[in-house]
């Protein structure tokens, strides 16, 4: 009796309780929630995905250079497209480095769904990307879709001459995003002592 309520109090208050199905699903799904943030704040994600208009470079983010900026539909101002200087796909390796990489559709996203990933705690980022509103209409099962299939996204992983690629196999961000949306897309909190 004494073991089953301290078990029922660890339960209320969300502690890992073992033996519980329900919380070892919970466990699993705040794993590969924890998978699906690292590779979207990495940063060849999280450089288009941005508050700003200017989109950024880099493993450490600065600002793009030529002035470069988001336009009234994420593909750049009328007089300075993206694809002035990014093409469908990267250029040939021989090329080198510091080339402007390419894949299709090269733009930030819109103004009116920017999509944030950077600089959010894992709350927020999970709120956004469960919100369709910043999602431009996107449920979980479209944007599962979205980073399965995406050329913008499979970019990621062959970003072209030297930038690291992003750190998780595809394979791995793809099978995660679905064990913590078939789990229901649980949220974390955002501090580990807030109710
Ligand atoms: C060059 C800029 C750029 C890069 C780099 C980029 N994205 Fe995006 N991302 C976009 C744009 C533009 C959209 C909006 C596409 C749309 O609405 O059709 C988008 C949308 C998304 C969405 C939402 C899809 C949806 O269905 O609404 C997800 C998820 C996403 N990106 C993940 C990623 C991941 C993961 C990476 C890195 C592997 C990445 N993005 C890298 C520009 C980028
Ligand atoms: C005038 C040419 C030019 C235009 C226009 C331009 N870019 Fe770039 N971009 C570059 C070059 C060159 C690089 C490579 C920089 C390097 O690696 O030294 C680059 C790199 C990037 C990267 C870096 C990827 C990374 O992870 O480091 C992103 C993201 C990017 N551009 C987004 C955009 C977006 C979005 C637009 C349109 C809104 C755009 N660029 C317009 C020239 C341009």
């Amino acid at each position: 009796m004494r073991a089953m309520r301290i078990a029922l109090i660890g339960f209320a208050a969300g502690i890992a309780v073992p033996g519980f199905a329900a919380t070892s699903k919970q466990a699993a799904a705040a794993n590969a929630f924890e998978t699906v943030r690292k590779v979207l704040q990495h940063p060849r994600c999280q450089n288009c995905h941005i508050p700003g208009d200017a989109p950024l470079q880099f493993d450490d983010g600065r600002v793009h250079g030529q002035g470069v900026v988001r336009g009234p539909r994420g593909d750049g101002p009328p007089g300075l497209p993206c694809s002035t200087c990014h093409g469908e796909t990267n250029p040939p390796a021989s090329y080198g480095a510091n080339v402007p990489p390419g894949a299709h559709n090269w733009a930030l996203p819109p103004p009116e769904t920017k999509m944030v990933f950077i600089g959010l705690s894992p709350a927020a980022l999970c709120a956004v990307i469960k919100d369709p509103k910043q999602t431009n209409g996107r449920d979980l099962p479209a944007m599962l879709a979205h980073v399965t299939d995406d050329k913008l996204v499979r970019w990621g992983w062959d970003p072209g001459v030297g930038r690291a690629p992003v750190s998780v196999p595809h394979a791995d961000f793809v099978a995660a995003f679905k064990t913590w949306m078939d789990a229901g897309a649980p949220c974390p909190t955002s501090s580990p002592t807030s109710p």
